[in-house]
């Protein structure tokens, strides 16, 4: 396994910079404003840091539609498919840990849309300042190439020791 981890916190400025700079007159919204009724992925408390994070808690957030992921054994190898209109929301909060007022200050999204031409790997990739309610679709590929560790061995959740494609998600829905 050769891991590809770039610096969010790198990136994430520049993100929320070109996103202000180019939102004017396009407030259009991908990003469901109502999801605190919604499942997760994972019961681990996402209180430590990972790469490109620094340290900051995450919740992991998933509509329905996501519980209707397709898992299938294609030649030994084990696959998940996500339908389109599934939407996975992380919350990232300030700081390593939170209280019950705490407030997310970036949305960071992937929503299943395998025919959208900016989609990367079937997914649009989107990034969200909930301070302006800016949506930022990443077209470059650096979302994409970090999680593209979801699909090996990795230090997360259970660690995929089975090299299962999970869709480029680190914590399968099953
Ligand atoms: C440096 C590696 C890295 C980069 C870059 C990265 N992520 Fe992640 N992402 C993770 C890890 C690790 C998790 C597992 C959950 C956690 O611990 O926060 C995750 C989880 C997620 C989840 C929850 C679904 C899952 O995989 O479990 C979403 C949604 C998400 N990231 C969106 C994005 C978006 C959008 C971008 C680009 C702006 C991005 N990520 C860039 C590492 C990364």
């Amino acid at each position: 396994m050769q891991t590809r981890f770039f610096p969010l916190f790198m990136i994430l400025p520049l993100v929320m910079a070109a996103a202000v700079s180019c939102s004017k007159g396009t407030p259009k919204t991908l990003v469901p404003a109502d999801y605190s009724g919604w499942g997760t992925t994972t019961t681990t408390e996402l209180n430590y840091p990972i790469p490109g994070h620094e340290n900051n808690y995450r919740k992991i957030f998933i509509n329905d539609t996501g519980f209707m992921v397709d898992v299938r054994d294609s030649g030994g190898k084990i696959l998940y498919d996500y339908p389109d209109g599934t939407v996975i929301i992380k919350e990232i909060y300030q700081g390593m840990s939170i209280t019950p007022g705490s407030k997310p200050m970036v949305l960071t999204v992937m929503i299943k849309d395998r025919e959208n031409p900016k989609a990367r790997g079937g997914w649009l990739w989107i990034v969200k300042n909930l301070a302006s309610g800016d949506e930022n679709i990443i077209s470059q590929e650096f979302c994409i190439t970090c999680h593209t560790n979801a699909n090996e061995p990795h230090p997360y959740g259970d660690g995929n020791k089975d090299s299962i494609f999970r869709d480029y998600a680190f914590f399968p829905v099953k």
